[in-house]
C-alpha cells in the first residue's frame, strides 16, 4: 500500500516533528512526511524538514488579512505537496472552522496533557497546580472547540514531587515522541475508526492507554 502522504504544521522547536520524520525514516513506517509548513520563518523545526530533505515553508500569519485567507493559503500550499493527511506539531495558529471542517478526520494535534484535563496553554503547569499525581498527553482528532475532538491514544506519566514546570513538560515530552508515531501509524494502517465522536482502533483492544516510560 502506497504511504499516506503527510503535512505536519508547526510553530517552533519541532521535537514532535522530528519523532515523525524519525519514524517515517523506517522502510516500512505507512506514512511520509511530505512537507513541513511553519507560520514563522524562525522555526527551529523547519531546519529539521530540511536535513531530512523534506521540503520546508513558511507562511507568515502577517501576511494575510484575516485568519481564513491563512487558512486559505495554508490548504494551497497542502495541496501543491499533494498532503493527504495532516498533523498539527506545536502550530501556535487557531485554525478556522472553514479549514478543520475541510480537513475534518485527517487533521489531527498532541496536547501535553490528558484531555480533557488541562486545555489551552501552559497544561503542565495548570497540572502542577492542580497537584494532580499523573499526567501525558493526548493525540486527537481535531474539532471547532481548542484541544478537543475524538481521541486516539494517551501515554500516562507520573508527576513525581519536587516536579517543575520544565521536568514535567521533559517527562510528558518524550511520552509524545513515542504516542505521536504510533498515532500516525495506526491512522495510516486504517486501524482507526471514529464512532460517533469516539475512537475505535482495531487490534490494540483496551490499551489505548499506554504507560510509559516502556509502553510501546
Ligand atoms: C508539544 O508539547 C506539543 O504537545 C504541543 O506543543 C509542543 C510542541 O513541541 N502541542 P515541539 O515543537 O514538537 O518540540
Amino acid at each position: 500500500m502506497a504511504a499516506l502522504k503527510v503535512g505536519v504544521l508547526l510553530s517552533g522547536r519541532g521535537s514532535n516533528l522530528q519523532a515523525l520524520l524519525d519514524a517515517a525514516a523506517a522502510a516500512r513506517y505507512p506514512a511520509k512526511i511530505v512537507v513541513a509548513i511553519s507560520n514563522r520563518a524562525d522555526a527551529p523545526g523547519l531546519d529539521r524538514a530540511r536535513r531530512a530533505l523534506v521540503p520546508a515553508e513558511t507562511l507568515p500569519h502577517r501576511a494575510f488579512h484575516d485568519r481564513e485567507a491563512f487558512d486559505r493559503a495554508l490548504d494551497a500550499a497542502l495541496a501543491k505537496h499533494g498532503v493527504e493527511f495532516v498533523c498539527l506539531a506545536g502550530f501556535m495558529r487557531l485554525l478556522t472552522p472553514w479549514f478543520v471542517d475541510r480537513w475534518r478526520d485527517r487533521l489531527i494535534n498532541i496536547h501535553p496533557s490528558l484531555l480533557p484535563a488541562f486545555k489551552g496553554l501552559e497544561p503542565q503547569a495548570q497540572a502542577l497546580a492542580a497537584g494532580v499525581r499523573v499526567s501525558g498527553c493526548t493525540v486527537h482528532f481535531v474539532r471547532n472547540d481548542v484541544d478537543s475532538g475524538p481521541i486516539i491514544l494517551q501515554a500516562a506519566v507520573p508527576v513525581i514531587d519536587g516536579d517543575n514546570r520544565d521536568t514535567l513538560a521533559a517527562r510528558i515530552l518524550e511520552a509524545e515522541h513515542r504516542a505521536y508515531p504510533l498515532a500516525l501509524r495506526l491512522i495510516a494502517e486504517g486501524r482507526v475508526r471514529i464512532e460517533g465522536e469516539r475512537v475505535a482502533v482495531a487490534g490494540i483492544g483496551a490499551s489505548g492507554i499506554l504507560m510509559s516510560p516502556g509502553g510501546r
